[in-house]
């Protein structure tokens, strides 16, 4: 498996201004390892008071979040892997992690965003910070054991310690798995519908092997598992004028092929909800902040349940658009979509609804396919170390 990054971005030694003090490597480099949507890496990290404090860069994160959704559940994963790394070294005498809240002032992260996990759990799960990767392969469609989805769950939920506030449904029947794979393409379709999102795709997508080295961020296509010739062509629909034409020719529900067939070729998918309201329908009275909490503690969930297949060899991709766009219908009452594409969109959670009954009352906060996979021939790149690290002022006035 390849990795592939760039390194450096600046002059100065930032990592040795800024190590030695407050951060340990083996922190910097979980933050870093963390899934981001689009791989969009949106860290920058400095010491604040003698705490550590992760920042949001407001330039990468991408315009079709549901206010910050998916940059929350990466931040959220991120945590989760701080959270992991400093518990299996059981480390007390670790500094406090500050984080934004929706004013922008650091304040610390939601307690159960650190549920209490034994050092042997986080020793466990440690070991595959550095491994843990998404898989866009086709995968076995041989479900995985009882006692496995169990054990992917109960990471999720903190072993019981979270189920107010988190929960896991899988679909495993053909039949599910059948029907949400049209759901996913259908929404999957819309991403290429508005210029908008098709603007933020193509800003992520990376066709060359040399961008992806300078960029060290974005998507690869070689990680995108596309069928032979399909990254060209995705390629010629880079402009929109295009794309538009494409659009109107009925094309998109071609591009959206990919999608449902890996989703058929899946041993099963997972759905991880938040308790945000007692319903979706009045998502969008709750407060910004309660959101954002809701959001962080559901990517640390996502990242413990990522970690723990890892561990037993099951292979994941994120399977986002739904959250998202079910996410935009209720948060945002459907703010940028046409009426016709809101109908739709109800009309997929309906029949989501329908599928997971148990889930009645949570909010989608990601669905995610698995299964049995080879390991995928590249993976996604990293900025490097420099690249994430601010100086705080004092630290530029000292030097
Ligand atoms: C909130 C969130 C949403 C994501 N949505 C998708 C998705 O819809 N499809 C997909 O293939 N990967 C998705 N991913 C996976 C990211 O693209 C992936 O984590 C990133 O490219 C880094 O690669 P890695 O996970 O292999 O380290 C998502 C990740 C996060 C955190």
């Amino acid at each position: 498996m390849k990795h592939e990054g760039a390194s450096s971005v600046s002059g100065v030694d930032v990592e040795a201004a800024c190590v030695p003090a407050v951060w340990s490597r083996r922190e910097l480099d979980a933050i870093l390892a963390a899934p981001t949507p689009d791989n969009n890496q949106p860290w920058l990290l400095e010491t604040r008071n003698s705490a550590l404090a992760i920042r949001l860069d407001r330039s990468r994160l991408l315009p079709s979040d549901v206010d910050g959704m998916f940059d929350l559940i990466g931040l959220g994963a991120a945590l989760a892997n701080v959270h992991i790394v400093r518990g299996q070294a059981n480390d007390t005498d670790a500094l406090p992690v500050l984080i934004e809240n929706a004013d922008g002032e650091l304040v610390e992260p939601p307690r159960d965003v650190w549920p209490p996990l034994s050092p042997d759990v986080c020793r466990e799960l440690a070991t595959e910070v550095p491994r843990r990767h998404t898989n866009r392969r086709p995968y076995a469609r041989r479900v995985p054991r009882r006692v496995d989805l169990d054990a992917l769950a109960g990471a999720a939920v903190a072993d019981g310690a979270l189920e107010h506030r988190c929960r896991v449904a899988w679909l495993t029947e053909r039949s599910a798995i059948g029907k949400f794979a049209g759901l996913v393409a259908r929404c999957d379709r819309l991403r290429f519908e508005y210029p908008a999102f098709h603007a933020e795709l193509f800003k992520q997508l990376r066709f060359r092997p040399s961008e992806v080295q300078q960029c060290g961020d974005g998507l690869d296509v070689r990680t995108l598992e596309l069928p032979p010739g399909a990254a060209t062509f995705l390629r010629c629909l880079r402009s929109w004028s295009v794309m538009r034409i494409f659009k109107r020719l009925g094309g998109t529900r071609l591009m959206a092929l990919p999608s449902r067939w890996s989703v058929l070729r899946s041993g099963a998918v997972g759905l991880l909800a938040m308790r945000v309201s007692v319903g979706d329908a009045d998502l969008s009275s709750v407060s910004l902040e309660q959101w954002r909490e809701h959001c962080l503690v559901a990517g640390a969930a996502l990242q413990r349940l990522w970690l723990k297949a890892s561990q037993l060899g099951v292979a994941i991709q994120p399977l986002g658009s739904l959250p998202l766009f079910f996410a935009r219908i209720h948060r945002l009452r459907g703010e940028g979509l046409t009426a016709r594409d809101q109908k739709t969109v109800q009309r997929l959670e309906e029949e989501y609804r329908r599928m997971v009954p148990e889930l009645s009352g949570w909010t989608l906060a990601m669905a995610f396919r698995i299964g049995y996979a080879k390991p995928p021939q590249y993976r996604s790149p990293r900025r490097g170390r420099d690249a994430a690290i601010t100086l705080s002022e004092t630290q530029r006035v000292s030097r």
